[in-house]
């Protein structure tokens, strides 16, 4: 199998998996769905939640340099004319005069560089480009505005035009003052937040790589001038530890030094994560240095004074800015594929073996922690297991299950990542013991009910 179709096989098993599991579930379906909108089912909805607390957790409060913003999706449009977003935030767009498909214009270039023989540097003359799906002819490049537009108040002719966020920065900029003053901030110091962005994508796709809707994990980090480089290489560094802990290998990561002139136009150093995705190698994070430009071009366009002035020597300067930047679902998309395994297994019964599927998740991040299963749906043995399940309640995810046999059972929750399962069985009326099964090694170990809450505490560390 070539290596385009290996990746494209793991992507259809992945999209499959999570459907069939309630992971990630396309969006609108019922109306014949809408085009790369995807919604997360209960596990996928579990497993967003705990990348989001423990990205919160990594970032922003073991750290005392940190605080969290929660701001607004709507601002007042003044905040994306001041950051040149309604002026830069673009993407070059051709469209195909024959199947009037839209394309953006570098993808197409990035497509034709991989043909031998292509001069990259040499001036593109469009009217020779070709339609990569009719081989129609295409328009001239024109740009094309990414931001959501909308009308606020009740009169659409008399309303506002405002525009749905596509970046988080913005609110972390014009908070800037009042969170420095109210919270008694001295640089360097951050401020970080997680929520959801609205980008109208030329060409959304790859799943969940590249939709209109997203959630970005993002930070500024406020620094003297001189200290932005310093600042850079320990984000650089957090990353680093942070992708580590979803499980994600050091040879599946590429750090792409981003040349001047491919930078965003506030950027003076740009690196980009990148990931070898089953599609190719494309852009997971950013971290890029953005000056003072945010805050300068809020200072000039608001009229207030966003300087901040050091208590120590009294002087006074507009801090520069270090952003690491982290989409939500590109994060879900890559812990599911470094978890995602299938291997052969034994079964139920003795000496046979068959293939699973499993998904190695961190423990931390599993949408269920803990499945407790009891051997039969016999009253006697309900009652011992609801208790168990209730009792592990108060600590962990848990999830009871009391349908098919006990081997399905076990494959489903290998299938949603669960590190633990717990069987109650006949035996356990007697010896007051169950069985603990981890998921990666299979092994089963026999524990004591009242004894199993703090083994689980054990295994997950917490
Ligand atoms: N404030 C900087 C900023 O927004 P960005 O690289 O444009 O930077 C941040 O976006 C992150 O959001 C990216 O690194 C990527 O992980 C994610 N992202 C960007 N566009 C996306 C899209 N259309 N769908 C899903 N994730 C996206």
């Amino acid at each position: 199998m070539s290596q385009e179709n290996a990746g494209q096989n793991l992507m259809d098993k992945l999209i499959s998996l999570c459907k069939q599991r309630g992971i990630i579930l396309p969006g609108s379906e019922i109306y014949g769905g809408l085009a790369n909108a995807w919604d997360f089912g209960p596990y996928g909805a579990l497993l967003k939640n705990n990348i989001r607390q423990a990205w919160i957790k990594h970032f922003v409060t073991s750290r005392d340099d940190m605080v969290l913003l929660e701001s607004g999706v709507i601002m007042n449009s003044k905040v994306w004319e001041a950051s040149g977003h309604i002026m830069n935030f673009t993407d070059p767009l051709v469209d195909c005069k024959k199947c009037k498909k839209r394309f953006r214009s570098d993808h197409i270039l990035e497509q034709r560089s991989l043909e031998p023989g292509y001069a990259k540097e040499a001036p593109v003359d469009w009217s020779t480009m070709r339609c990569p799906e009719c081989g129609g002819e295409l328009t001239e490049v024109r740009q094309f505005n990414l931001m959501f537009k909308s009308t606020m108040g009740p009169v659409e002719e008399e309303g506002a035009t405002v525009y749905l966020r596509p970046e988080l920065a913005g609110g972390m900029f014009t908070d800037f003052k009042l969170i420095q003053q109210a919270n008694r901030k001295r640089l360097p110091f951050g401020i970080a937040q997680v929520g959801k962005a609205f980008r109208n994508e030329i060409t959304p796709g790859n799943y969940i790589f590249r939709t209109r809707e997203f959630e970005i994990m993002e930070l500024e980090y406020f620094v003297q001038p001189t200290a932005w480089e310093k600042a850079f290489e320990m984000w650089l560094g957090v990353m680093k530890s942070w992708l580590k802990s979803l499980g994600v290998a050091d040879n599946s990561l590429y750090f792409h030094e981003i040349p001047e002139g491919e930078r965003a136009h506030y950027s003076k150093r740009t690196v980009d994560i990148e990931y070898h995705y089953p599609f190719g190698l494309k852009e997971l994070y950013g971290l890029a240095y953005r000056t003072d430009y945010d805050l300068a071009q809020h200072a000039k366009h608001s009229g207030a004074d966003l300087t901040y002035q050091d208590p120590e020597t009294g002087e006074k300067f507009i801090p520069h800015v270090v952003e690491p930047s982290m989409g939500l679902e590109r994060t879900v998309l890559v812990t599911l594929l470094s978890a995602y395994h299938e291997e052969e297994a034994p079964t139920a019964e003795a000496g046979e073996t068959d293939r699973r599927v499993v998904l190695k998740l961190p423990k931390h991040l599993a949408p269920i922690q803990v499945a407790v299963l009891p051997l039969s749906k016999k009253e006697e043995l309900a009652t011992v297991a609801q208790a168990l399940a209730q009792d592990l309640r108060q600590k962990f995810t848990v999830e009871y299950d009391d349908t098919q046999s006990i081997g399905k059972r076990y494959r489903r929750q290998d299938e949603i990542g669960t590190p633990y399962c717990v069987t109650v069985d006949f035996e356990s009326l007697n010896d007051k013991a169950v069985t603990v099964r981890d998921r990666d090694s299979m092994k089963q170990e026999r524990v004591k009910i009242q004894e199993v809450r703090e083994y689980l505490k054990d295994k997950f560390g917490s």
